[in-house]
């Protein structure tokens, strides 16, 4: 990759407009993707890699954002770990046998699964030579792994995680350790294969109060990115609640905290340490307004962020599925005209 606004921006010198790319934006709200779809289950369509290759690269064909990001789960690694995995329509992601005793946890230490994504590493060598802008790969913060693998499902609450955490901490400490390092090869292999920056989603933080998710998240995280640190990736952190967590996490030194909309973000940067990068933070229902408020709202953001050489343009959270085209569609061509 010679010249990218994203990686320039991902080390707070880009002297161009600001790089956009979504969350989500090789999905459902996609005519094409749901076309795919309509021939292959979700799980089908991570597991070979031609089709997976396609589908990041659909996006990018659409709306030529400035970033594609590797089309696959952050739950392929709970696969990997055999407790059977599935995507029920409307159901979202199901671990068939989830975790409920530290017996279990202690079977789990004995999986290799460094020998599992080879699905992924050819997805990403076929990717490559099809691309003009920079590939991100990704995983799943251990503490939102983790609660996937626990509570079988998507949880509003992580009951049983939280359960978990507060009577046997040290079984959960083990867990998050197991699915670290699960994760550490997971994303070598990735940059190994040839993927240009990384992000690590922790969707699940913002059930943790701050002390917890110094201690159940964020040291877990810390040791994926030190796990990693020889490769001189740079690093996304993106958690629900970082407009809370921002702070804790500039302690890790990523170079990128992606925001939620919660926050001004023009505010989070005067108090954030200046080599880090920011992305953020467009509330994705805007992409729900007339299309002149759409570009008002990119605008104003924009302008909040003028000439900052660190700054990404993305949404608070992921595209809903059922977003129009012509409104993502008009959100990268306001940024791009800049
Ligand atoms: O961003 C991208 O376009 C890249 C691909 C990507 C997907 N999932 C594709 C996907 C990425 C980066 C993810 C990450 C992911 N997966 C997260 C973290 C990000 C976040 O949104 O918080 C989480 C929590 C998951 C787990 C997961 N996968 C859930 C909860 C669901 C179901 C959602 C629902 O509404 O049904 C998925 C499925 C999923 N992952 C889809 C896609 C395109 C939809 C699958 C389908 O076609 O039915």
């Amino acid at each position: 990759m010679k010249k990218s606004l994203l990686l320039d921006a991902l080390h707070c010198r880009n002297s161009g407009r600001p790089p956009v790319w979504l969350m989500r934006q090789a999905g459902r709200y996609m005519p094409e993707y749901r076309a795919l779809r309509s021939k292959y289950s979700f799980l089908q369509m991570c597991h070979e890699p031609e089709i997976a290759a396609e589908v990041t690269l659909l996006p990018i064909r659409s709306f030529g954002m400035d970033a594609a990001i590797l089309f696959s789960d952050i739950l392929v690694v709970a696969e990997a770990f055999d407790l059977g995995l599935r995507f029920d329509e409307g159901a979202g992601p199901i671990i068939e046998r989830p975790l409920s005793s530290p017996e279990d946890v202690e079977a789990l230490s004995k999986v290799d699964v460094s020998q599992s994504f080879g699905f992924v590493e050819k997805a990403i060598q076929m990717l490559l030579p099809s691309l003009s802008v920079p590939l991100i790969g990704f995983c799943g913060a251990p503490f939102t792994v983790a609660s996937y693998m626990i509570e079988g499902k998507t949880s509003r609450d992580l009951r049983k995680t939280k359960e978990w955490m507060m009577r046997d901490p040290a079984s959960f400490h083990k867990l998050l350790n197991i699915i670290a390092d699960a994760s550490i090869a997971y994303l070598t292999m990735q940059v190994k294969a040839g993927v240009h920056a990384v992000q690590i989603f922790d969707s699940w933080a913002n059930v943790l109060s701050h002390a917890h998710f110094r201690k159940f998240s964020l040291s877990y995280m810390e040791k994926i990115i030190k796990g990693i640190s020889q490769h001189q990736i740079p690093v996304i952190l993106f958690c629900r609640g970082s407009s809370v967590f921002a702070p804790l996490l500039s302690e890790i030194i990523p170079s990128a905290i992606s925001l939620d909309w919660n926050v001004d973000i023009a505010h989070m940067r005067r108090h954030l340490p200046a080599g880090i990068a920011l992305q953020g933070n467009l509330d994705p229902d805007i992409l729900r307004a007339p299309h002149n408020i759409i570009r008002k709202e990119v605008l104003r953001l924009l302008d909040d962020m003028r000439g900052d050489p660190g700054y990404i343009f993305n949404l608070g959270h992921g595209i809903h599925p059922d977003i129009s085209p012509d409104a993502v569609k008009t959100l990268v061509a306001a940024v791009q005209e800049r």
